[in-house]
């Protein structure tokens, strides 16, 4: 096995979590946490500080947290581990606006460094809502939290969860607000798809193998889908989701994220820098969908009453905490186009909604159809096409289409699928995408992590959508039966374009 050199190395720090007592921090933050200290990846030395509104001591934050880890965690409680684990784990109540908060804070992260030996090297992570990042950032910056990049002896860096702004006015306001206390260089926006196993793989499947390479581009590839496909209706998420909606909830971020590494050049070295110029550079060539092309080019949709895996669902609507007459989408589908020499004429068809048939992720790359000839001379009966599909999830890893004889005297062609599946391959689950992420800013290397010009860039190719949306109005709002894959329109999407959308 060949090992990718990362540049950086995880470093001693304490992680500071803001929303320490939420849903973030034990679902996903403190289990990540815990499985990199099992697979021997932590840095030796490291604390976790939680802090919230709530009061609660050390012991409960830490009773919180095995709870969390034995629900959600990837690997199992393991006493021995645990009992090591736990002291490292501490918990300060404060609210976000109260100035004492952060000199309980920073008291608080003196006495454990001082305890535990742990340089003064810290990461703030705010896992908490848009309108309290302002606060928080100053609150850390009074209190004498921040040191300047500059500083070789100890680091501060910052995690800022999405949503990022919910369009380019107010992700402009936030990323100044952050800017006005942390350097860039400090700064680490999160879109958890980029820490999934699976979406990594796009680069080393497009850069390790020299097969893809010469065929990636507008001259063999018909066009690319890329859905997220979600069985889950909105769950618990109403107040948030009422106001975000799809398109700013999973196109804005994860799935452009998804579509700037399909499309993206090969960077010329693993720098993070380099590497996220190379995904910049993929929304910069975003053709916009602005005014009339707004009703052309998109499908927006909204879950009615269905079943899901057998379960009744309400549709949207009737959910708790919705508004009885909301126009908030739950689906959405695009076609867009890149505008450069590669992919010149190459449709990217997206979509992406909740309360559908499963919970399946995936980009398909459609191949061009081969001339009618030989196999494929019968115009009746057209030879399906290659199409390589990369399963992000839930069933991780990729098929390739082929077209292959069928056994027998006579010359028939039938499409088979070649397939890879990482549980077959590897063996071992793959790990959560928090846990790459947080191992990544221990070692400062933000190869992974979203820089304020491709977060704003790609607000400001989803606000003419949203703009051309407002101005057209909302009549348009198709429904779509819970369980089913969407609405008729985003077929019409496609099929007027005489594809399908590729069955999951
Ligand atoms: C989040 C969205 O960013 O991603 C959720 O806010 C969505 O609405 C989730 O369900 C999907 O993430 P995953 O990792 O389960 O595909």
């Amino acid at each position: 096995m060949s090992e990718i050199t990362r540049p950086l190395t995880p470093q001693a720090c304490t992680l500071v979590i803001f929303g320490g007592s939420g849903d973030l921090a034990r679902r996903k933050l403190v289990p990540a946490v815990y499985n990199l200290l099992l697979d021997g990846v932590l840095p030796d030395n490291y604390a976790v500080l939680a802090t919230g509104r709530k009061p609660l001591s050390d012991a409960d934050f830490r009773e919180t947290a095995r709870e969390g880890i034995a629900k959600y965690s990837r690997q199992a409680i393991k006493d021995s581990v645990w009992s090591h684990f736990e002291q490292r784990l501490f918990y300060v109540s404060g609210a976000i606006d109260d100035p004492k908060a952060y000199t309980d804070i920073r008291a608080r992260l003196e006495r454990i460094e001082a305890a535990l030996k742990l340089p003064a090297n810290r990461i703030f992570y705010l896992a908490i809502p848009p309108t309290s990042i302002a606060a928080a950032v100053e609150g850390l910056q009074k209190a004498g939290l921040v040191q300047p990049p500059t500083d070789p002896t100890q680091f501060s860096r910052v995690i800022v969860e999405k949503p990022i702004g919910n369009d380019l006015a107010s992700a402009r306001e936030i990323n100044t607000t952050v800017a006005r206390v942390f350097d860039e260089s400090q700064i680490f926006r999160i879109d958890h798809y980029l820490g999934k196993e699976t979406v990594q793989n796009l680069l080393v499947l497009r850069f390790a193998n020299s097969i893809f390479e010469p065929i990636w581009n507008h001259k063999y590839i018909d066009h690319v889908q890329i859905t997220v496909s979600e069985a889950e209706g909105v769950g618990t998420r109403a107040t948030y989701y009422e106001e975000a909606g799809a398109l700013r909830d999973m196109v804005q971020n994860h799935i452009l994220q998804l579509l700037c590494l399909v499309a993206m050049e090969p960077p010329y070295s693993l720098d993070p820098d380099v590497v996220r110029n190379a995904r910049m550079e993929v929304l910069r060539c975003l053709r916009p969908i602005a005014g009339k092309d707004v009703e052309k080019y998109t499908v927006r949709a909204q879950y009615s009453v269905g079943k899901v895996h057998g379960v009744d669902v309400p549709g949207y609507r009737r959910e708790a905490g919705i508004k009885p007459d909301s126009t908030t989408e739950t689906y959405v589908a695009l076609k867009l186009f890149v505008e450069n020499w590669r992919w010149s004429g190459v449709p990217f068809y997206l979509r992406t909604g909740k309360a559908l048939t499963k919970r399946a992720s995936e980009v398909a790359v459609h191949f061009k159809e081969i001339p009618q000839i030989l196999f494929n001379a019968d115009p009746e009966v057209p030879l399906a096409s290659n199409v390589l599909t990369l399963k992000i999830q839930p069933d991780e890893g990729l098929s390739f289409r082929i077209i292959s004889k069928v056994p027998g005297s006579k010359a028939k062609t039938h499409p088979v699928e070649m397939n890879f599946r990482y549980g077959e391959a590897f063996g071992a689950p793959s790990p959560e995408a928090y846990e790459r992420l947080l191992l990544d800013v221990t070692a400062g290397d933000a190869s992974l992590f979203m820089r304020r010009d491709a977060v704003e860039a790609s607000w400001a190719w989803i606000t003419k959508i949203l703009d051309g949306w407002k101005a057209y109005g909302t009549k348009w709002l198709p429904e779509y039966a819970a369980g089913t894959m969407g609405p008729v329109e985003a077929d019409r999407l496609i099929q007027s374009d005489g594809r399908n959308w590729h069955p999951l």
